[in-house]
């Protein structure tokens, strides 16, 4: 069993042997708060095993090439001038970002290795985007300066206009732990899992497509619905306040499911407190429940996933995590019952829908800045 300090398995040997930087970023699983990250509200995310790494030896040039993805690409660090089209323009975004915010940026020449699928909502981006920018800056910043500058260039550069919950629980979350984030205060606190419990990710199969459409339009619908309520962000209205306002009912709808999620997620923090599994399977079926209906964020694939987990020995909890339309689901499980929990969710889907699940099992990974080693800085 790989402990967190440790390479994942293939990763290290895709690794150059004479490297002199060698950093890693895990993709997360939100365990809960979904869509409430930026309308300052609550998330409950955890890190996952699956990683991207970067490793190269200092250079005057950003230089990298990704594995398995062509050939490498060089931005330069003094003007941010790199590609922006393809992997190739969150190393741009990331270094655009990062000079914006006036920091000092140096070359690298090296690779990037990850086992992290990308597109299926496990934040491939905000990882390579973490591990990048810790390749490249040149003083030391805190997790929250980074996960805002990795923000801003995924923001500004790429034209997604994410929250902050992937970076900052790529870069700060305790292993054994989720990581529970206050969206307006950027306060953190770890909350355990169970040591018996793992987290089983399963990929319905079906793209998403996060640009600038579907994601964008969601935030833009809560943005009117706070504004319309007369409150700062979703985070501060009430239940009674999104019932009695009359809203139009597609906006009252998102802000419905932004007030009642928010509460979901310190409901899961105290539940996951005194080890409620009962209470913790309600919370993500009526989490999914929520972004099924009232955020229409789900689909059908992901709906019989959660489904069928419901009904799965070993599997306390099941819900979509991240923003949806498509991707994975998060499942909490019993380790002794994880893997038959897998196979028999992997086979009940294949039959219902005709499509292969992917699966992964992890246990709660720390973050970039916790992992103590191998991250080293030259
Ligand atoms: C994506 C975004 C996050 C968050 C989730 C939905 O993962 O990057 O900031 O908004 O969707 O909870």
């Amino acid at each position: 069993m790989r402990t967190d300090s440790d390479l994942p398995p293939g990763l290290r040997e895709l690794l150059p042997v004479n490297a002199e930087i060698v950093v890693q970023a895990p993709g997360r699983a939100n365990l809960i708060g979904e869509h409430t990250d930026y309308n300052e509200g609550f998330v409950l995310p955890a890190a996952l095993e699956l990683r991207t790494v970067v490793a190269g030896r200092r250079s005057d040039r950003i230089r990298l090439r990704s594995i398995g993805r062509g050939r490498p690409i060089t931005v330069d660090p003094a003007t941010g001038r790199g590609p922006i089209k393809g992997w190739g323009r969150y190393v741009t975004a990331v270094v655009r970002a990062l000079r914006e915010d006036g920091r000092a940026v140096r070359g690298i020449d090296g690779v990037i290795a990850s086992n992290l699928p990308s597109g299926t909502g496990l934040s491939s981006s905000a990882a390579l985007e973490v591990a990048v920018a810790l390749a490249v800056v040149d003083e030391p910043m805190s997790s929250v300066e980074l996960a805002r500058v990795c923000q801003r260039a995924e923001n500004v550069h790429v034209g997604v206009r994410s929250g902050i919950m992937d970076q900052l629980a790529s870069l700060s979350a305790r292993g054994g732990a989720a990581l529970f984030i206050d969206c307006r205060s950027l306060e953190t606190s770890d909350v355990a899992i169970p040591d018996d419990l793992r987290l089983l990710v399963v990929d319905s199969g079906h793209r998403r497509q996060l640009g600038r459409g579907d994601y964008n339009r969601r935030r833009e619908e809560c943005d009117e619905a706070a504004r319309l309520l007369g409150v700062a962000a979703l985070r501060d209205a009430s239940a009674e306040l999104v019932a009695t306002a009359n809203l139009p009912p597609l906006l009252a709808a998102r802000a419905r499911h932004v007030v009642t999620e928010n509460a979901r997620v310190l409901g899961a923090v105290e539940a996951l407190g005194s080890d409620d599994r009962a209470r913790i399977g309600e919370l993500f079926a009526a989490s999914h429940a929520s972004l099924a209906t009232d955020f229409e964020v789900s689909t059908p694939a992901l709906d019989a996933l959660v489904e069928i987990a419901s009904h799965t020995d070993g599997v306390i909890a099941a819900r979509m995590t991240g923003a949806g339309f498509g991707g994975c689901t998060v499942n909490l499980v019993e380790v002794g019952r994880a893997e038959a929990a897998m196979a028999a969710i992997a086979s009940a889907y294949l039959e219902r829908t005709g499509r292969e699940a992917r699966a992964w099992l992890s246990a709660p990974a720390a973050g970039a800045l916790q992992a103590a080693e191998p991250t080293m800085r030259a």
